[in-house]
């Protein structure tokens, strides 16, 4: 790549999260609009109740399906067991998903037709393959086809998924939530839980119980930047992994490269909580999920297309308890 190029592409990539701001700020109008419309005045006058609507109609509206068209490449294999070191590769080298599993921060069901993907279906035929498929389109992947036909006849999944509990405190993105779950045709596997997931353990929260040391997955993606009381609540998720039990992770940290990065990183993250329904930038996710507790192995690091120029540096991979 020529240098006018790169530099035309770090500039691009410094001024991003800008544009996803102004994104969000334009979102802000429609949503107060629809609250008058649909005459819910006490939401609009409560600023927690409004921020919670406004992040509800930025996610499920623009900034959700973007993303997951940007992630699917990462996280649909990441949950296949085919993400090592922060690259995706063709045969299945851990476990994928199975069994009884925790989505933390579900939001408004971006990824739930993964789940009946590997809880009837399983890898090799339908849905991954179409996902697949739309996804080598969009980003014009020059092996496309093969990879494509690689998915489909050789990633096996450790299904099935017997019970998915999605967390999700913020109930204006339960409609859609619920929608994507009629779709998937999951009703009889996939439960939300209405609370975040400090109260997942109190009875007089919501009507369900989860079991410490029942679960067999935990899949977090973009969520952890959001709860409060970050170390508390993730040391607490890892009581409730069976031994052997798998948190998939695909979050976004704080930038550890270099300082002018950091420093941009941090001015950027004085505005962007507001914006992005409380999410933060300057967590140590990764870190925080490392001192949870005892991790037979870990398999977590920066996806490999990431550039330095990455003001929202992810981490993806698998923690093994
Ligand atoms: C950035 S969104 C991501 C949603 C979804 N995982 C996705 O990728 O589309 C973060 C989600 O975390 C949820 N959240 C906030 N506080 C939470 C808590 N205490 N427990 C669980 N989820 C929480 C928010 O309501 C929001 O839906
Ligand atoms: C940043 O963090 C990752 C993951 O913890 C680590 O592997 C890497 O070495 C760190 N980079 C620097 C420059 O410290």
């Amino acid at each position: 790549m020529s240098l006018a190029r790169r530099t035309i592409d770090a500039f691009l990539g410094l001024l991003f999260p800008w544009n996803f701001l102004l994104v969000s700020a334009t979102c802000l109008p429609k949503t107060i609009l629809r609250l008058l419309r649909e005459r819910k005045f006490a939401e609009l006058l409560s600023p927690s109740r409004l921020k919670e609507a406004w992040f509800s109609d930025l996610w499920g509206g623009i900034a959700g399906p973007n993303i997951r068209r940007d992630a699917a490449v990462r996280i649909i294999p990441l949950l296949q067991g085919r993400a090592t070191k922060g690259a995706v590769v063709d045969e299945q080298v851990s476990p994928g998903l199975a069994g009884t599993v925790i989505e933390v921060g579900a939001g408004s069901g971006l990824w739930v037709d993964m789940y009946s993907e590997i809880a009837e279906v399983r890898a090799g035929s339908g849905l991954w393959v179409d996902m697949y498929s739309e996804i080598a389109e969009v980003r014009a992947e020059p092996d496309g086809a093969a990879r494509r036909r690689k998915v489909g006849s050789s990633a096996a999944v450790d299904g099935p998924i017997t019970r998915v509990y999605g967390i999700e405190p913020n109930v204006n993105q339960h409609p859609a939530l619920r929608r994507a779950i009629a779709k998937a045709g999951l009703e009889d596997v996939y439960r939300i839980v209405p609370v975040g997931i400090e109260d997942l353990d109190d009875a007089t929260k919501w009507d369900g119980v989860v079991e410490k040391g029942s679960v067999d997955c935990i899949v977090s993606i973009l969520c952890l930047c959001s709860i409060p009381d970050p170390e508390k609540n993730i040391r607490e998720l890892y009581q409730y992994l069976k031994k052997g039990g798998r948190w998939y992770i695909y979050e976004h940290v704080r930038c550890n490269n270099s300082w002018y990065m950091k420093a941009y990183q941090r001015l950027l993250n004085v505005f962007w909580p507001h914006f992005i329904g409380g999410c933060l930038l300057c967590r140590q996710t990764e870190k925080t999920l490392r001192e949870a507790g005892s991790w037979e192995k870990i398999d977590v690091a920066q996806p490999v297309t990431e550039p330095w120029y990455q003001v929202v540096p992810h981490r993806l991979g698998v923690f093994t308890k």
